[in-house]
């Protein structure tokens, strides 16, 4: 039996990705930040529950021992905590874009850099990192979320360089917009008040459309094949906007794809 751990479990992809991964009859190990949360979602008794804040080296190594101590190896790692700090890049104060990184870009790196040594020694597994269209296109407002995302897809790719003659396989999934509680709870919006940026900002935070966003359970899909296909196939996308957009990003120049976010973001 095959052993997937997943960090940011609580809800949207994460919750998704361990409930079709129990499913298909895997050890799942779900980490997320306050274990009490998973409570009222009876999973069976394939997933065991851990805490783990990524930004805490310590709970990433405890839950690694606590995970191998219940069900062994672990095959298949998934990055998937993350949030959004959103706002005009002058208006987030250092403390707000320190957190933004140490989250989305540090704990991955953490969480990869406790994992991958046995991975390597055993010559098999795979390190699943959650990027998004936002490693690969630059939305107003969204500035150090895309440098995060980026960032992942930057270390992933180098990583898949790294282990290229190993059987240890890397992977970027780019989600579109997908329905979840990042829209809500989990994104943080800049602290320091200006009002030369005030009149965009609404403009741009409210000019985003909410209906049509994609269910988590295509993106834990999409995860699923990741993990299983056995390739070297290093991106996977899915979800509202990502086949287009990451075509026309591809296919255009920067002046007109930047055109077409500014018509986007009514800017
Ligand atoms: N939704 C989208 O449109 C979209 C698109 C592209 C990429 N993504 C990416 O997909 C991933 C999952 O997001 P989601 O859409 O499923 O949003 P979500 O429902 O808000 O889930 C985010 C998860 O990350 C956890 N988390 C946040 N900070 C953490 C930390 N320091 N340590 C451990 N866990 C932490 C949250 O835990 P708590 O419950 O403790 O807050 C929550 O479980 C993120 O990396 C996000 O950037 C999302």
């Amino acid at each position: 039996m095959k052993t997937i751990l997943i960090t940011g479990a609580s809800s949207g992809i994460g919750k998704s990705t361990v409930e079709l991964f129990a499913k298909k009859a895997w050890n799942v190990v779900a980490t997320m930040r306050d274990p009490s949360k998973a409570k009222e979602f009876n999973w069976p008794e394939n997933v065991l529950v851990l805490k783990l804040d990524v930004t805490n080296k310590k709970e990433i190594l405890n839950a690694r021992k606590k995970a191998e101590e219940k069900f062994g190896n672990i095959d298949v790692l998934v990055n998937n905590a993350g949030y959004a700090l959103i706002g005009a890049i002058e208006t987030c104060s250092e403390k707000q874009i320190r957190d933004q990184f140490e989250t989305n870009f540090f704990g991955a790196v953490n969480v990869i850099k406790e994992f991958l040594p046995r991975m390597r020694e055993r010559n098999s597994g795979t390190l699943i990192n959650i990027s998004s269209i936002a490693g690969k296109a630059v939305f107003p407002h969204y500035g150090y979320y895309c440098a995060t995302k980026c960032s992942i897809e930057a270390v992933s790719e180098a990583l898949w360089y790294n282990l290229i003659h190993t059987s240890v396989r890397v992977k970027i999934i780019e989600p579109g917009t997908i329905q979840t509680q990042f829209y809500a709870k989990g994104m943080e919006i800049g602290e320091i008040k200006i009002p030369f940026y005030e009149k965009t900002a609404d403009k741009q935070l409210t000019g985003i459309k909410t209906e049509g966003r994609t269910d988590p359970k295509v993106i834990a899909e999409l995860i699923y094949k990741a993990a299983t296909d056995n390739s070297r196939k290093l991106r996977y996308h899915a979800g509202q906007f990502s086949t287009s957009l990451l075509l026309l990003r591809k296919i255009l120049p920067d002046s007109a794809f930047m055109w077409l976010v500014r018509k986007k973001f009514n800017i």
